[in-house]
């Protein structure tokens, strides 16, 4: 079985800098690469809040959060954090031109057994594999949002992925403590395509004259959904539901069409909370 030592994170963002967290905590060597040093240091200082945040509340112990700190570097040049990578957890954003681009440059950077996993929402596995000369060592880890509180991981087999690959993928999220769950390579997997289905209909039900709070309150005291649809989608961003149901309908068909309210909403700029409106409204 291949042996995972060193793991390249590439993106420092909301979910980079938890996956480089959760993979130093499970004692991996792990370089967090971005493209500036800002981005870096917001997500180390991140790193540290969240790490500090368990040894208060006594989830960890006081002396693991200064060694699991000890374990990442960070690096802005790309060939510079993978070329020693056993593993690359790719999280830049969702711009399928952007990850192939990436997945182009670390197949000539990396060690040929080097494995590559994408956190892409959305995006086919197989598509980012293609972009290679490896696609049997191409998967899709795609860990939720907040990293280190999620206990579940789904993981994406490409067209081409090898089961060895696979079977790798699996031990490494055990290894951090997580659940595998498996699913197979079409656009938005198992769990974004669910949730986006869901939300995209909580919309047309807004359109139909559904009030959001007795949407958000069904859901929750009737389906046992711990938080409702409409403030999912006001903390994930109306833009990005919208961008992930594009994504579906380009590669599944056009059922999945974003409904004109949300895409009405996310013309007007009511994003949810990080413009401070959405289907509620936000201090901001
Ligand atoms: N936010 C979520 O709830 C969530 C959940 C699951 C999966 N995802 C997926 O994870 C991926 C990242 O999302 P996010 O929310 O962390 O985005 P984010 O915008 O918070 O972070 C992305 C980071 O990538 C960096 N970046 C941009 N171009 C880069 C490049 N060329 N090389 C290296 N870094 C680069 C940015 O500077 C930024 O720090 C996306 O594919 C998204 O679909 C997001």
């Amino acid at each position: 079985m291949f042996d995972i030592k060193k793991i390249t994170v590439l993106g420092a963002g909301a979910m980079g800098n938890g996956i480089a967290q959760v993979s130093a905590q499970a004692g991996y060597q792990v370089i967090m690469q971005d493209i500036t040093e800002e981005a870096l240091q917001r997500g180390m200082a991140t790193i540290r809040k969240s790490l500090d945040k368990m040894a208060s509340k006594g989830k960890i112990a006081p002396e693991k959060v200064e060694e699991t700190l000890s374990r990442i570097n960070t690096a802005v040049d790309l060939e510079e954090a993978a070329k020693d990578a056993d593993l690359v957890i790719e999280a830049v954003p969702e711009i399928l031109d952007l990850k192939i681009e990436i997945y182009k440059r670390l197949d000539v950077v990396c060690k040929p057994e080097a494995i590559f996993g994408s956190n892409t929402s959305t995006l086919p596995i197989t598509v980012l594999g293609a972009a290679t000369k490896r696609p049997q060592q191409v998967c899709g880890i795609h860990f939720m949002n907040p990293v280190p509180v999620m206990p579940g991981v789904e993981l994406i087999k490409g067209r081409l992925t090898s089961d060895e690959v696979m079977e790798v993928a699996v031990n490494y999220v055990k290894s951090i403590g997580r659940e595998a769950c498996l699913a197979v390579d079409y656009a938005g997997f198992i769990v974004s395509r669910l949730l986006d289905v869901v939300q995209n209909e909580a919309c047309k039900l807004v359109m139909e004259g559904n009030a959001p709070e007795e949407i958000d309150k069904a859901m929750k005291l009737c389906a046992n959904w711990p938080i409702g649809p409409c403030a999912l989608m006001d903390l994930v961003g109306l833009d990005i539901v919208e961008h992930g149901l594009g994504t579906l309908e380009n590669d599944l068909g056009p059922e999945y069409k974003a409904a004109p309210l949300l895409r009405q909403m996310v013309r007007a700029g009511e994003l949810g909370r990080k413009t401070g409106r959405g289907f509620y409204e936000y201090n901001k």
